[in-house]
């Protein structure tokens, strides 16, 4: 249908969403972004130019695909490619090999948190659109749930890492679903921003009565977990991150940043109306209270072609043309008594399939924690172990590893801790070699109040085990290993993390190419919550596109000028 191959213009423009006018990053003129829809095995290539003002570089991410003997396609600054300067433009071209839900966002500074994203849809080449293996369905939606800052990312990250900073996290200030949302006006504790009440609208969805929709729901919020529902309408799961499940009936999902979900919701036989469609921020990780927030986020359904009510709101809309629509459904929560309230757990979900799960061979202990530094301005920096990723400009270390940039060339960067591998790497970097073949355990102990959605590139990862604790200290000891589910864990590429808790995740080291893991939560990676695993690099053989050698040459030109 076309979409495989795509021109795609990075620029910036000025939108009302939900209310507040502000400039976004924009593909083709859009947020969200176009939708990606590819078939396993087929390659997909999108030519990305970058328009934006200024000096600022872009570069696109495709969460989730494996990119298969394709790391240098994997769009992450500063490990797999320089950022695409202004003015020129970079064709990336893949072939994703699993179905499933996706996304896309950039994958340089804090451009994803302006609006540079967009969803990705893989569909199975020996299915039809409509079925998995849950059975078939007769259609589906695409839910992007995001969270909005009224401010710019530069501001709010220049703020949270100032010198007067608390060290908290900035908290959202609402949110919006495929790009529109509602904004309180009178909630705006300052002028700063204009706010144009009806200006936007909810996005609505047009469904038929007495059908099976899959709904396809991504996180892709800088922040914010989400717990996800609809109102009158159960959800039944089928898909994680790419990976079908077994089914399991709920009325809430949790999201958190990064993750997807799948779930066949089936409409009434009768027309009944509208409903909304909720996306509640969990508050869990705000450390402050911001009092402009309106942490519901909402859409609409409305049924039906055929419907009364359908009708009737299109005649309105015909007559008046202020056709508003507006549902009286209330949330679960207010229909149900708690205990009837059903809440998965992203641990108890099970394969559809399974699979042997082979034992490890390496073992890799982590600690995460986000921290004020003395000799930092007591500004926060977020860590794993005792590193805080700082990138080399110039000079990504894919490059590094194959030779086409040389070592005395990397312009130093001022690093805190002094990263492993450092010297060869530049910036501050803990970047860890991985054989071919090697089967890894990584235990991630969080150390920190806020929970932390990691993502690892190139590789969906089996869920082991995850411990959220009751008290303060849940770190991974090695008796827990009696403990790890090793018959049927679930292969997700994001697990969350829980507060003073921990997961171990295990891959097979067979994918060659360095590939980043971090938190998807914007202001911890961008704070240096990363890490990168060289995986396989023995068996590399790509070659590097020229268009990027030139493109760090144009960054390293640069490079004492963005350093100063
Ligand atoms: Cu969705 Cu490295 O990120
Ligand atoms: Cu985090």
């Amino acid at each position: 249908d076309g979409s495989k191959e795509q021109d795609w213009i990075v620029t910036r423009k000025e939108m009302i969403r939900g209310g507040i006018a502000k400039e976004m990053i924009v593909v083709n003129g859009l947020f969200p972004g176009p939708t990606v829809h590819a078939k396993v095995g087929e390659k997909v290539m999108i030519n990305v130019r970058n328009e934006l003002p200024g000096n600022e570089g872009v570069s696109i991410h495709w969460h989730g695909i494996n990119q298969r003997g394709s790391n240098t396609m994997d769009g992450a600054v500063g490990i797999t490619q320089c950022a695409i300067p202004p003015g020129h433009n970079f064709t990336y071209v893949f072939t994703p090999d699993k179905a499933g839900t996706y996304w896309w966002h950039a994958h340089s500074g804090g451009q994803r948190v302006e609006g540079l994203l967009g969803g990705f849809i893989v569909y199975d080449s020996s299915q039809e659109k409509y079925t998995m293996g849950n059975g078939a369905y007769d259609d589906e939606l695409l839910v992007i749930i995001t969270d909005q800052y009224h401010d710019k990312f530069s501001e709010a990250l220049a703020r949270y890492t100032s010198k007067r900073s608390k060290g908290f996290e900035p908290v959202p200030d609402g949110g919006l679903i495929n790009g529109h949302g509602k904004f309180n006006c009178s909630k705006l504790l300052t002028a700063k921003h204009r706010c144009i009440a009806d200006a936007d609208d909810l996005t609505e969805f047009i469904l038929q009565p007495n059908k099976k929709y899959r709904i396809r729901i991504i996180n892709a919020s800088a922040f914010s977990d989400f717990k996800f529902s609809i109102d009158n309408h159960e959800l039944e799961v089928i898909e994680a991150d790419g990976a079908e499940v077994e089914s399991k009936k709920t009325h809430y999902i949790p999201i958190s940043s990064g993750q997807r979900y799948s779930a066949i919701i089936h409409t009434k036989q009768w027309d009944i109306g509208q409903f909304y469609i909720r996306a509640e921020m969990d508050d869990m990780n705000f450390n402050y209270l911001n009092l402009q927030l309106e942490p519901e986020v909402k859409a609409i359904i409305t049924y039906d072609r055929n419907s009364i009510v359908y009708r009737i709101t299109e005649f309105v809309k015909r007559e008046t043309k202020r056709y508003k629509p507006n549902p009286s459904s209330k949330p679960w929560s207010e229909l149900l008594q708690p205990e009837e309230l059903v809440t998965i757990q992203e641990s108890s979900l099970r394969p559809l399939e399974r699979e042997e799960i082979p034992d490890a061979d390496i073992q890799i202990v982590i600690y995460t924690k986000v921290m004020k530094l003395e000799k930092r301005n007591r500004a926060p920096f977020a860590f794993i172990n005792r590193t805080s990723h700082i990138p080399a400009i110039g000079a990504p270390n894919l490059h590094v590893a194959t030779n086409k940039i040389n070592v005395s060339d990397i312009i130093p960067v001022p690093t805190i801790t002094g990263g492993k591998n450092t010297e060869k790497w530049g910036g501050d970097q803990l970047l860890l070699d991985i054989p071919y073949g090697s089967v890894v355990d990584v235990i991630i102990n969080n150390i920190d109040e806020s929970s932390h959605p990691f993502h690892l590139h190139g590789y969906h990862f089996w869920v082991l085990h995850t411990f959220s604790p009751e008290k303060v200290n849940g770190q991974w000891y090695p008796d827990q290993k009696a403990n790890y589910n090793v018959v049927n864990p679930i292969k997700r590429d994001t697990v969350n993390v829980p507060s003073f808790g921990h997961s171990v995740i295990r891959w097979k080291a067979n994918n060659p190419g360095i590939w980043a893991f971090h938190c998807h939560m914007e202001w911890h990676m961008s704070t240096g919550m990363l890490m990168q695993f060289a995986t396989a690099m023995e068996n590399f053989t790509e070659e590097i596109p020229s268009a990027m050698i030139d493109h760090c040459i144009a960054e390293r030109d640069l490079g004492p000028k963005l350093i100063k």
